[in-house]
């Protein structure tokens, strides 16, 4: 656990604080996210807790122990670090640069090379090929990667990760995002993440430390900041999108009502029946083997043929882990006002766009 308690930091020169009297609490195993504009004292505080920067006053402890009675070397050899310029040596190899605070650790040289491979294949990367390339012959998520495995080369229980994919592209960030998150669901590391990115603080937060100005202006879960923003700083940096924000937060599981009646080719004439006995909205129609092949809404049952109702049923249906943002946007996509949900390959029940709308509307106790 990591405690900051009225950690104040005035920069040379300086006349206001960089970072104010900031008391906050990051629990053991948490990923904590710092966000704010430019120049509000995320950086500035990231390196407090690892001495990088001294506070003017206050006090870091890790554990319960003030970082002030540590070496400050030792320290940092045992907290990873990552940052957006990565700084990688350039003239050392992958290996060479992820081996830098085992080498200072002292381990012996074979336990060194298997936990290099270990790491690079960790992050993604084949170790065979990648070992002993230099930094300038990897692209931006390959570098991106190695700086991650060289920050947990000592497996070490806290990680300070300063804007570390705000370098590379859209596509490859999403990527290293997803990549992190899996990691970190295992390796439940005790993190400090620095980012300007509202969207990249509710994907990755546990908890979210929304700063303005050096100062803490809220601090929640991803959930609370949504719903209870503390004033009007914290709306406007979250974005008039707050709505769909919240249903980016939980998959369809959440919203799901558990009433699936499914219907076989031969049952078609009687589906409407079905439906409407069961007051469900819709109905899987399952294929020989069973398996659910497509969902028709309840309204569009009478009259109409199973081969179109199939036909244009096809991509009515989500799964459970699925967003509930990407089942909203494949509802406006289709037209449709409700989905099929399956678990793996079972029908699960179906959501609809009025659960998504009560869940929202703030006139319903949403937001
Ligand atoms: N070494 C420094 N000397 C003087 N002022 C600094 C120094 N580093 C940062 N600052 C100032 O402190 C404030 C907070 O900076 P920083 O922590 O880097 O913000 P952030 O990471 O949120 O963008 C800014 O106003 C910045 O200009
Ligand atoms: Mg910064």
């Amino acid at each position: 656990m990591i405690e900051l308690i009225e950690v104040t930091k005035i920069y040379r020169g300086q006349q206001v604080p960089a970072v104010d009297r900031l008391s906050m609490k990051i629990e053991k195993g948490e990923t904590c996210i710092f966000v704010g504009p430019s120049g509000c004292g995320k950086s500035t505080t990231l390196r407090m807790i690892n001495r990088m920067i001294e506070p003017t006053s206050g006090t870091v402890l890790i554990d319960g122990q003030d970082v002030r009675q540590s070496d400050p070397d030792r320290l940092r050899m045992g907290i990873g670090y990552v940052i957006q310029q990565i700084g990688l040596l350039p003239h050392r190899t992958v290996a060479e640069n992820i081996a830098i605070v085992p080498r200072l650790y002292g381990w012996p040289k074979e336990k060194i090379s298997q936990r290099v491979d270990e790491l690079l294949a960790l992050v993604g990367l084949d170790p065979a090929t990648t070992r002993h390339k230099y930094p300038a012959q990897l692209s931006g998520g390959q570098m991106q990667r190695v700086g991650v495995a060289r920050a947990m080369a000592v497996d070490p229980p806290v990680m300070l990760m300063d804007e570390p994919f705000g370098a590379v592209d859209p596509v490859v960030r999403n990527y290293l995002q997803d990549e992190f998150l899996r990691l970190q669901r295992e390796m439940k590391k005790t993190i400090c993440f620095v980012t300007h990115d509202i969207n990249e603080a509710i994907k990755m937060g546990d908890k979210i430390a929304i700063f303005n100005q050096g100062r803490l202006v809220q601090y929640g879960t991803p959930y609370e900041i949504l719903t209870r923003p503390a004033n009007d700083f914290v709306r406007d940096f979250i974005g008039y999108d707050r709505a769909v924000k919240l249903l980016s937060l939980f998959p369809v599981e959440k919203l799901v009502q558990r009433r699936a009646v499914t219907v076989t080719r031969p049952e078609w004439a009687r589906a409407g029946e079905k439906v409407a006995d069961q007051r469900a909205a819709g109905c899987f129609m399952l294929d020989e083997a069973g398996r659910p092949a497509a969902f028709a809404p309840a309204g569009a049952l009478a009259g109409t043929d199973w081969e179109r109702q199939l036909e244009q049923g096809r991509e009515a249906l989500v799964q459970a882990t699925t967003l509930l943002r990407d089942a909203l946007s494949l509802m406006l996509e289709l037209g449709r006002d409700c989905l099929g949900v399956l678990d793996g390959e079972q029908p699960a029940g179906v959501i609809t766009l009025e659960e998504i709308r009560q869940y929202t509307c703030r006139k319903e106790g949403g937001l």
